[in-house]
């Protein structure tokens, strides 16, 4: 790959997303970027290695147009990223059915049908590199995100699976787990809230009123997360995971910590079910 690259975006008319797009055009690369708005994506961004791309990511027909036409614009990928993405807020029994189907088309079948719309080009170059923004939530979840926390913690199992397929056909995959990034994602516009409360979820909604107050005040800089992509794709042996922003490597911290701890104090009955004879090898 020569340092200049193609990237594909998903979900890029703001946040984390669209500040990616305008580094990376800025430091000489090609991109290509989806959203539900196209005209709001043309109107953020003017430049010649640009290509805007309507796209409705539920569709996977949608989505294998808009990559067939970066390729058709641009000649190759080399990076793609899985972007968009957005909160659902409630107790589990709080959300409605369609809420929680609506999440997971955007958190996980989007990433699912992208990646396997991209695969194809991926391989036939034998390199590229498939970035995932999944996020803290989906490794060292917090209160009252049960649904986004499952669609990420999928996101980052995927990932993880995905790297033993993908390695040895040269192609580099890596979850990204953002911590709090001051972005639109706890804007009403981004952000979905149940709007059925049980009186018994007062936890949830103390959790949701502190990320309300959150709002504004993230640690998190979108304008930083092109440079660590950049670091991420120039690497030879990127990681297949990778935290982004004090707090999201903090929780995972303390999220390892208590697990190597519980581990240790469940390892006889963790030991205790194997047959007395040789074990194999699970999946
Ligand atoms: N900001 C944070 O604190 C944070 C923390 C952890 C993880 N993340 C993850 O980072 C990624 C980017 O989020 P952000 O912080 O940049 O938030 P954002 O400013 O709200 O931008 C989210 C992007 O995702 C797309 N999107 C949102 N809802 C969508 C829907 N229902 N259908 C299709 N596309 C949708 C939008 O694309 P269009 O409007 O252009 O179609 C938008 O550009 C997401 O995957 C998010 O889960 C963010």
């Amino acid at each position: 790959m020569s340092s200049s690259k193609v990237w594909y975006i998903t979900g890029a008319s703001k946040g984390i997303g669209l500040s990616l797009v305008q580094q990376l055009l800025a430091r000489g690369h090609r991109v290509a970027a989806t959203s539900r708005h196209e005209s709001a994506l043309k109107e953020a961004v003017a430049h010649d290695n640009f290509l805007a791309l309507q796209a409705d990511l539920t569709n996977e027909e949608s989505i294998g147009n808009s990559i067939e036409a970066t390729i058709e614009r641009f000649g190759r990928i080399d990076v793609v990223v899985n972007n968009a993405g957005y909160g659902t807020g409630g107790a589990l029994e709080e959300l409605t059915s369609t809420a929680i189907q609506e999440n997971f088309d955007i958190n996980l079948f989007a990433v699912i049908k992208v990646i396997r719309q991209a695969l194809p080009y991926l391989r036939q170059q034998h390199a590229g590199h498939i970035i995932n923004i999944s996020s803290i939530a989906g490794f060292a979840p917090g209160i009252g995100w049960s649904i986004y926390s499952a669609a990420k913690f999928a996101v980052s199992g995927l990932s993880e699976a995905l790297a033993h397929e993908l390695t040895p056909l040269g192609i580099h995959i890596t979850n990204v787990a953002p911590g709090a990034f001051r972005t639109n994602f706890l804007q009403p516009d981004s952000i979905v809230f149940t709007s059925r409360e049980i009186d018994d979820y007062q936890h949830v909604r103390a959790a949701h009123q502190k990320m309300h107050a959150l709002n504004g005040n993230q640690a998190g800089d979108p304008e930083k997360v092109a440079d660590a992509l950049l670091q991420l794709v120039g690497h030879p042996h990127p990681p297949v995971n990778l935290f982004l922003g004090t707090d999201a490597y903090n929780r995972a911290a303390t999220k390892i910590d208590q697990l190597t701890q519980q581990m240790e104090e469940w390892k006889d009955v963790s030991l205790s079910t194997d047959f007395a004879t040789k074990s194999s090898p699970l999946m």
